[in-house]
């Protein structure tokens, strides 16, 4: 099998089309670029933007902080979020596994990973935040945003009751919402997300403060961040609903 990172290199040519953005206009309360400007530091303050994707967080990040070290393993990923911050002399790209960061030159006061945080493997996905509290100041912090299993669950019960209402019977309307909330892609007993050769975690709440205790951070803040409803099929039909959400997280060193 090809390693992750090929996939997540071929995504990049994709990604615009396929992932859902929590960085759109009308995602509501995302505190992610609230909590990066109260803590910026353009003098002195050093930034690791963790699965930097194709960049969209970088330019904000450039212009806040005094060095901004941009981490992704995917080749193609970083080929284009170099395009895009062409201008911006203080950031850094790396290529590197959130499993070895020992390419990060200097301790980091702010970690951030948007989405990135998504390792098939919870051991590994473990080591992966034991390497980041790593290259943390001890007094840094960690931020961002992981991708959420209930809010697939969620959206299920929505698009089942929608079928239900409108008087189909409850085969039709599991078979609907399996299909519109591509249930073939999911494991739901192990948050498990496969897509394009790509295999992602997605997170539980609960999950979330299990594994960043165990890997020796204290969570201050979880929180959903609902995303557009423009983004699903049916959004105008469920638009009375809260929409499908990520988890935005804020945690310290213990
Ligand atoms: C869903 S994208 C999110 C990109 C970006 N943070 C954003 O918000 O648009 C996930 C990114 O994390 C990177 N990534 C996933 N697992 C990684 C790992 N173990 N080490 C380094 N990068 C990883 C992928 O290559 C991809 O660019």
């Amino acid at each position: 099998m090809q390693p992750q990172d090929h996939f997540w290199s071929k995504a990049a040519r994709y990604y615009e089309r396929e992932f859902v953005d929590p960085y759109r206009k009308d995602v509501r309360n995302n505190p992610l670029k609230k909590t990066l400007h109260r803590l910026r530091n353009p003098d002195t303050g050093v930034v690791a933007d963790l699965g930097c994707g194709i960049g969209p967080l970088l330019p904000f990040l450039a212009r806040r902080f005094k060095t901004v070290h941009a981490i992704d393993f995917a080749a193609g990923m970083l080929e284009r979020a170099g395009e895009r911050v062409g201008n911006h002399a203080n950031v850094k790209l790396h290529q590197a596994s959130f499993l070895d960061l020992r390419a990060v030159p200097e301790p980091v006061d702010v970690a951030v990973a948007v989405n990135s945080l998504v390792l098939p493997n919870p051991a590994e996905l473990e080591s992966a935040l034991r390497e980041i509290k790593r290259i943390l100041k001890p007094e840094g912090v960690f931020l961002g945003i992981v991708p959420a299993i209930d809010a697939v669950h969620y959206y299920t019960m929505l698009l089942v009751d929608r079928a239900l209402g409108s008087g189909q019977p409850i085969e039709f309307a599991r078979k609907n919402a399996s299909h519109h909330c591509e249930h073939d892609s999911y494991d739901f007993a192990f948050g498990q997300f496969r897509f394009r050769g790509l295999e992602q975690h997605f997170w539980q709440p609960f999950e979330v403060a299990h594994r960043f205790r165990r890997a020796g951070f204290v969570l201050k803040r979880l929180k959903k961040v609902h995303l557009s409803w423009k983004q699903f099929a049916f959004g105008k039909e469920l638009g009375e609903h809260e929409p499908p959400w990520d988890w935005f997280f804020f945690a310290k060193a213990a």
